[in-house]
């Protein structure tokens, strides 16, 4: 167990917000953590990675992070295997072992920063595939006092972006474990923006058709990742900064008139349009307020262009929100978590 007072969160935030908290405490086992649990003081925030967070101030309470580790293959099931992972792993470790092991389900998320634990709470999404759709159990300890649970996926409440543990129980649980269900013969995902596309020139062929494999479909994601999304050692930022909306189908098709090239995925309750394109639209694109900035390779993703306060990206934020709005009579939100 690692205990600090008065501890920089600057290496725990990929916005590179230089705040400090109060009480900063690793932990490395369930059993440390329940250990903790009567000696927390003031309000508690559990972080992962820090990839999803904007910290507005210096943290007054505890901030916890788990360092419990390890992967194994815990069962088989016919077709799957159910992998079970400490949430302080790094997700793209994850993934790349399950990649390497031959088993499907997340190659599409290649590269997400963050760690296990937060997959389970964002829902993290990406390239057709959502971490709902792999996540078979997640082990939990109730902060209040101590005792496990073990949430079925049908319990977690998932949705786009959203899960029971960033409403309902919102500071509740510290996740521990995810058991994930992968594939022994993996059905690659492939259906997304121009995946197929950058995988068919890459992949060889045999005869006339190209020949796809896990290994290759990771090295496109990152390759796709890396030449739109900043990285967050060079440029702070938290990847996609807003959700994108989903509007009635009356409202898209008003919109689509104006705007025929529009991109645009139906869903369940209507229609998503990605944010990104209409901040684009709006001029946004590579534009800073301060030493805030829209990026200028992805208008989803706000950047820190070096010493920027929580308060110029909050700017910046209200700014595009507001343009969007004006342009679009749209409502966009924040996928990051101001703290
Ligand atoms: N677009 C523009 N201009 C922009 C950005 C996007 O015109 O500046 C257009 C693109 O050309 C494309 C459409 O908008 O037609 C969608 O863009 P993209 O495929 O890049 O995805 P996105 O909707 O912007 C979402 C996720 C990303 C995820 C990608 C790929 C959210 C909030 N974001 O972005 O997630 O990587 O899809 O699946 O759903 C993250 O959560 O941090 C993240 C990066």
């Amino acid at each position: 167990m690692k205990k600090y007072e008065n501890y920089s969160l600057l290496s725990h935030n990929t916005f590179g917000m230089d705040v400090k908290a109060k009480c900063y405490v690793e932990y490395d086992s369930e059993e440390e953590l329940r250990g903790l649990i009567p000696t927390l003081e003031g309000e508690v925030l559990h972080i992962g990675g820090g990839s999803n967070l904007l910290f507005k101030r210096d943290y007054e309470g505890t901030v916890l992070h788990s360092a419990i580790l390890g992967i194994e293959v815990v069962d088989e099931i016919v077709e799957d295997v159910l992998v079970r992972v400490g949430a302080g792993e790094v997700w793209d470790d994850f993934v790349a072992w399950a990649v390497e092991q031959g088993y499907g389900g997340v190659e599409n998320l290649s590269l997400i920063p963050g760690e296990v634990g937060a997959s389970a709470v964002q829902n993290i999404g990406a390239y057709g595939v959502e971490a709902k759709d792999v996540i078979a159990l997640v082990e939990a300890i109730e902060l209040s006092n101590g005792q496990k649970r073990v949430f079925g996926t049908e319990e977690c409440g998932y949705a786009y972006r959203q899960s029971i543990f960033k409403r309902n129980l919102k500071g509740k649980y510290a996740i521990t474990y995810v058991t994930y269900r992968l594939q022994k013969h993996p059905q690659l995902k492939l259906e997304y923006g121009n995946l197929r596309a950058v995988l068919d020139a890459d992949s060889l062929l045999v005869g006339d058709s190209p020949v796809y494999g896990l290994n290759a479909v990771r090295q496109a994601i990152i390759d796709i990742r890396n030449a739109k999304l900043p990285d967050p050692k060079m440029l702070g930022n938290a990847g996609s900064f807003f959700m994108n909306p989903v509007v009635s189908r009356e409202k898209f098709l008003a919109i689509q008139k104006d705007y025929p090239q529009m991109p645009f995925y139906e869903v369940e309750n209507g229609v998503k349009i990605p944010a990104g394109w209409m901040i684009d639209q709006c001029g946004w694109k590579g534009k800073a307020l301060g030493r805030a900035a829209v990026h200028e390779k992805q208008a989803l993703v706000l950047v820190n262009l070096g010493g920027a306060t929580s308060d110029e990206i909050i700017t910046l934020c209200n700014t595009v929100c507001k343009d969007v709005k004006e342009r679009f009579d749209i409502d966009i939100h924040p996928e990051v978590n101001f703290i």
